[in-house]
């Protein structure tokens, strides 16, 4: 394989719920980013969504939505390819490949596993191989960057497990992925709970904004966040947990620096801090709304998924039958 002067970037976000500022911090933000200097796969994992029950009419228009949230956050569908994870087949089938390389005690070990199906009485077989899709997702473009929160980065090492076995057994083939996880924002914490990341799976819909509330609710979610009994606004997670979440999203919303954070609130305490992190999240979410709605009914989004899908297509079948042909399967061509 020639040098390539570009890394090649690929992530994907899950079409299973309205999606967060926690995404859009953690995620989305580092792909508008790395979109200008890289070749860039952003996907919508819906194979990866219904490793839990989705109702169908959901899971299409939460497609479409995460899709549109794509491009309403900044992702430029002639820099970078948007599409459909289910649109490209070869996923699906580089997955199965996959999981006959893995072990169940690899799989067993993964702590979102152990999470999502703790408690429960029946656990879908397709939570338990979720890793082994993902990974065919990112080795199927021989991605060099992954942009993702911390919560994937044990998905990512097994990941890099998986190429190095493949590699060994079958030849060197695969490029081996790193992860590109920011320093501060990798992990946004709830707003009721800094214990907890920012989630849409949470019942209490106070502990997330999501990209597509209202203004006013936005406010007053943050004006109910939990903080500490002080007032001292100063980013100390070990101590000072709920704040330096709301520093964090406040950083990153008015793109300056955490130490800039602070000296601007040296002795004001909460209130005007949280007054001014509101305006802050409003004013980023506030234009990615009406660029959303804009996509939404203009329908242009089917166009740049369909071109998407053809150009991610053409490299993932090609990795599959190169993958095919070192494993040993007889080819359709003879
Ligand atoms: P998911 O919604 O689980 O498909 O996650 C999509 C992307 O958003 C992944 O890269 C996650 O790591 C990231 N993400 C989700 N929630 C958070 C959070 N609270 N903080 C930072 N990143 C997040
Ligand atoms: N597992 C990821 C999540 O829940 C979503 C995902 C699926 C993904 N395939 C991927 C992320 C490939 C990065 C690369 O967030």
């Amino acid at each position: 394989m020639g040098q390539r002067l570009m890394k090649r970037v690929l992530s994907g976000i899950q079409p299973s719920g309205q999606l967060t500022l926690g995404n859009y911090i953690g995620a989305m933000q580092n792909f508008v980013k790395l979109q200008h200097t890289e070749e860039c796969f952003f996907m919508v994992v819906d194979l990866h969504a219904i490793t839990v029950p989705q109702e169908p009419a959901a899971l299409r228009e939460q497609t479409e939505a995460v899709a549109a949230l794509f491009i309403a956050a900044g992702i430029d569908p002639l820099k970078a390819n948007v599409f459909v994870q289910s649109h490209v087949r070869a996923h699906a089938e580089l997955g199965w490949l996959f999981t006959t390389l893995a072990n169940m005690g690899e799989l067993e070990r993964m702590t979102q596993f152990k999470d999502k199906s703790a408690g429960k009485d029946s656990v879908g077989a397709g939570l338990f191989v979720y890793p082994t899709l993902m990974a065919a997702d990112i080795l199927i473009y021989n991605a060099d960057l992954v942009p993702v929160g911390d919560d994937q980065k044990q998905h990512l090492e097994l990941t890099r497990d998986l190429a190095q076995r493949f590699n060994t057994r079958f030849g060197q083939y695969f490029t081996i992925p790193e992860p590109y996880i920011a320093k501060v924002g990798a992990r946004v914490m709830s707003l009721d709970d800094a214990g907890k990341k920012m989630s849409k799976s949470n019942p209490n819909a106070g502990s997330f904004i999501a990209l597509l509330d209202a203004p006013d609710v936005i406010r007053k979610k943050i004006s109910r966040a939990t903080t500490d009994s002080g007032r001292e606004v100063k980013y100390d997670p070990a101590n000072k947990p709920e704040i330096s979440n709301l520093i964090s999203i406040y950083a990153h919303c008015a793109n300056m620096t955490v130490e800039a954070v602070e000296s601007r609130y040296d002795g004001q305490g909460y209130g005007p801090f949280k007054k001014d992190l509101a305006e802050h999240v409003v004013s980023v979410i506030e234009p990615l709304q009406a660029r959303y709605n804009d996509i939404r009914q203009s329908g242009e989004i089917h166009q740049i998924l369909k071109r998407g899908a053809e150009q991610a297509a053409a490299i993932a079948d090609r990795t599959v039958a190169d993958v095919k042909e070192r494993m040993g399967f007889l080819s359709p061509r003879g």
